[in-house]
């Protein structure tokens, strides 16, 4: 979603905000632009399309500023364009600001200053709030700071804004409420951006802005303030994050690389916090909340996308463990139900980019009914990890690519061991059990890995399946949703039509579209329902529907039914979704890359979804 980057120090602020741009550009954009003020004025460059094509718009200018603001567009409001796109003009030509966000409540504020004559040039929110904010600081004859917090008490929805004003050519001024937004303190310099990763090479000091707060940013100073005027003091934050780490590292696209990357991940999930040797799990999240975790009487899981599918699995883990009924939220719906939430309940925020705007609000509303929020969250310091009352972090590391990969694989490690950890305490497990599934834990980087070296023979079946226009994905039990995260990395990477089943469930619709031009892939590993899998692949070979089968190593039976089977190291059928999902997610990979695509950057989506 939209990309936000400022500069104003002593460097030239064009190629920072630049380069700041492109390490955005993962969060998925549609257009981009910058806006400068030196000695000339104020200066906006902007077009549709990528960095890259705005960048060859300004070769061999000269661009000597050093404040600026950046901005990289996910279309809201108005289509993809180069007047829709960032950074906005005042009317009067004096201000620019980029904003991140929906402000819901635009249309009133633009028939408001329309009415006093005011002309849009854009079909933008962000045009109308920029004017709101230009005319009451004429109309009040106040300083653009003040300005800024008396339009923000009258507009509702979310939003990150950055202004440059000409009058006051030193000083930024941004504003928080609901996107996310990092400050970057360097020595004589400082940086804003969506999230950190265009600081990163420059500073490693930075302060998460909260939401309803006003930063007024100089080359030497950062004051920060709340809507009241109040001013508050910044919390220094240290980042424990290497430049490395969002960089290609030899590998053609950050999905490959975030792919290959599981086995180190999953190790660096279970470190300091597993000890199968001693039987332990120490998760000081976990620990100092034992007590309210043994004793509730449901958790909700609430979560988007991928990390959905995460808690789907964890419904079976914890229902299985620690016999606490749960259930799994869509974000975005349970925000707007009215949620019957009881004391003893907990609710469980799964996300890898911790910005998620419906997984936001919707614990922001269960906040309301006292609950207690616990957040599975990848990034460290982000706006749900600051929301939540407790939780543990999947140290993953930064996810660029699109498509969630490692944060998938780290969430069920993390909710395994959690689920373990409360299944202890209550005594819901047996000690042989608990014993067996820390040492399966332990051993899931080792299997990963061989997963991984199915790639070969994947990019193979990816070749022959790379024309289908729809796929089927089934599985039961727990690799119902392994299932289901297998079609959306389909549908992400490759665009072909895909969607995820229970097998059983397969007889009461999707059947009537199995014909030979329909492929199939079951994840059908040995467990449980293993019978009854191979059944429901003899039905869809009945009909001569094509098998692309996931199978623990020496299935014969399946083997000899299915087109293809892939073969992993046996697992027990609790821990089996974390190495299960590693060929679908090369499989989605590998017919994206075969088909031309753009793996790292999908059409149309966003890294994460900060607006709902
Ligand atoms: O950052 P989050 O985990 O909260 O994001 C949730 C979804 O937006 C995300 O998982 C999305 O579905 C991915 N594109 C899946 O690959």
């Amino acid at each position: 979603m939209c990309g936000i980057v400022a500069y104003v120090g002593y460097r030239e602020a064009y190629p920072v905000i630049l380069k700041g741009l492109k390490r955005l550009e993962y969060r998925g954009y549609d257009s981009a632009g910058v806006s400068l003020l030196d000695h000339n004025g104020l200066q906006v460059y902007k077009k549709k399309g990528k960095v890259a094509q705005l960048e060859e718009t300004l070769v061999g200018q000269a661009l000597p500023a050093t404040i600026g603001i950046g901005h990289t567009r996910w279309a809201t409001h108005g289509e993809p364009s180069d007047r829709n796109a960032h950074p906005h003009r005042s009317a009067s030509g004096r201000l620019a600001m980029i904003h991140n966000g929906i402000i819901e409540n635009y249309a009133q504020l633009k028939k408001e200053l329309q009415n006093k004559g005011y002309i849009f040039h854009s079909d933008t929110d962000t045009e109308v709030l920029l004017n709101f904010i230009e005319d009451i600081r004429e109309k009040n004859e106040c300083g653009l700071e003040e300005a800024v917090r008396i339009a923000l008490k009258r507009v509702t929805g979310a939003y990150v804004i950055v202004l440059l004003d000409q009058e006051n050519p030193g000083t930024l001024i941004a504003a928080r409420k609901g996107s996310p937004l990092v400050i970057g303190i360097g020595k004589n310099e400082h940086f804003l951006a969506s999230d950190a990763s265009p600081i990163i090479e420059y500073t490693k000091e930075v302060v998460y802005v909260n939401d309803y707060e006003l930063a007024i940013l100089k080359e030497d100073e950062l004051i920060l303030k709340n809507l009241g005027n109040e001013k508050l003091t910044p919390y220094i934050q240290k980042l424990d994050l290497e430049l490395a780490a969002i960089e290609k590292g030899g590998y053609d696209h950050f999905m490959l690389k975030e792919i290959f990357e599981q086995p180190h991940t999953i190790y660096d999930c279970l470190r300091g916090r597993l000890d199968a040797k001693s039987g332990q799990i120490v998760m000081r999240g976990v620990d100092n909340h034992i007590e309210a975790l043994s004793k509730a009487e449901r958790i909700l899981m609430v979560a988007c996308g991928t990390s959905w599918h995460a808690g789907l699995v964890a419904e079976y883990i914890f229902e299985e463990l620690c016999r606490i009924p749960v259930e799994v939220e869509y974000a975005s719906e349970f925000r707007y139900r009215n949620p019957v939430i009881h004391p003893g309940d907990i609710i469980m925020a799964i996300s890898q980019s911790g910005e998620t705007a419906d997984t936001l609000v919707a614990i922001e509303k269960a906040k309301e009914q006292d609950a207690m929020i616990f957040g599975i969250l990848n990034v460290v310091g982000s706006s749900i990890a600051r929301a939540s009352h407790a939780g543990a972090y999947t140290h993953a590391g930064p996810e660029i690519g699109v498509a969630s990969t490692k944060a998938f694989t780290a969430q069920l490690t993390v909710l395994t061991m959690v689920a373990l950890r409360i299944a202890y305490a209550k005594g819901t497990i047996s000690q042989e059990r608990y014993l067996h599934l820390l040492n399966e834990l332990e051993q899931v980087p080792a299997k990963v890995e061989t997963a991984l070296k199915t790639e070969e023979q994947i990019r193979e079946i990816a070749a022959r399946y790379a024309d289908a226009r729809n796929m089927l994905y089934l599985g039961r039990g727990y690799n119902f949703p392994v299932a289901l995260e297998g079609a959306l990395k389909l549908k992400e990477i490759s665009y072909i039509h895909a969607e995820g089943y229970p097998a059983a469930e397969m007889k009461h619709g999707p059947i009537a579209l199995v014909d030979e031009t329909l492929p199939v892939v079951f994840v059908a590993t040995r467990d449980s329902y293993h019978e009854k899998i191979v059944s429901n692949i003899q039905e869809i070979k009945a009909r001569k529907g094509k098998v692309v089968a996931i199978v623990t190593e020496g299935d014969e039976l399946i083997r000899s039914l299915a087109d293809e089977t892939i073969e992993l190291p046996a697992c027990d059928e609790l821990i089996a979704p974390i190495v299960n999902v590693i060929p679908l997610q090369l499989l989605a990979y590998h017919i994206g890359v075969q088909k031309g695509l753009d793996v790292d950057k999908p059409r149309n989506l966003a890294k994460s979804v900060t607006v709902e």
